[in-house]
């Protein structure tokens, strides 16, 4: 294994749209992220059943400085998304599974309903698609359930191909049936 340094991406990326903000664990910030994952949780828990974890501000504060300790690590990159027009924190994103050997990360998003379809995920994505660029990765990508049509349209306008389909990957709790993953990936020329 070669020993290849670790670039970190900025702490805030300032976009048209949203800011991204380098996840940080105090108790107002968890306090303030669980308030809108507990009002999200219809939305958020079909496709991303990790945040049935969250349960109170305290799981939120130990989720965000799980994600402090990935950054200081160099393995995953999370932000918060905060709207520009507002100030509010609408969402996350992250660089996670990052590999500075193989150049190579993956990434996923999230939105509170309200801020859904106003072009937030996709410039999310190229904010983190220039920090990669930075960052020397040269393949990105991202596990999507089959019956998720945003995030499937999301990487599809993103101009993310479709790798393949992994059949029955993962159990779906909330349906009761194991899912099937689309894989989308992004890669630099060889
Ligand atoms: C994935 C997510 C971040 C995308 O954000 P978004 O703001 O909805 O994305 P977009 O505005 O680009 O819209 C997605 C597209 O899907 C379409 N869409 C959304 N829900 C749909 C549905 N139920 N059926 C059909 N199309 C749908 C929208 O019309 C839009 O298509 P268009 O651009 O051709 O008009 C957001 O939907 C979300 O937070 N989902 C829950 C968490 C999640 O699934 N994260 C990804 C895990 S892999």
């Amino acid at each position: 294994m070669t020993d290849s340094p670790i670039v970190r991406p900025a702490e805030k990326i300032v976009g048209e749209l949203i800011t991204l903000e380098k996840n940080v664990a105090t108790f107002k910030e968890a306090e303030r992220r669980f308030a809108l994952i507990d009002a999200n949780r219809e939305h958020l828990l079909p496709w991303m059943a990790w945040f049935a974890n969250i349960k109170t501000p305290e799981d939120t504060y130990d989720y965000l400085k799980s994600c402090e300790d990935r950054w200081a690590k160099g393995s995953g990159f999370a932000y918060g998304i905060i709207e520009n027009a507002t100030d509010m924190f609408v969402g996350g994103c992250v660089l996670m599974d990052v590999s500075f050997e193989n150049k190579t990360a993956l990434r996923g998003s999230w939105l509170a309903k309200s801020a859904r379809g106003k072009g937030y995920a996709q410039e999310a994505g190229v904010l983190m698609e220039a920090q990669c660029d930075k960052m020397g990765i040269q393949r990105i990508s991202t596990f999507v359930e089959t019956g998720n049509i945003a995030s499937i349209r999301n990487m599809e306008k993103s101009g993310y191909t479709l790798e393949g389909t992994l059949r029955n990957d993962k159990w779906c709790d909330i349906r009761k049936t194991f899912c099937d993953m689309r894989i989308y990936a992004k890669v630099k020329e060889r």
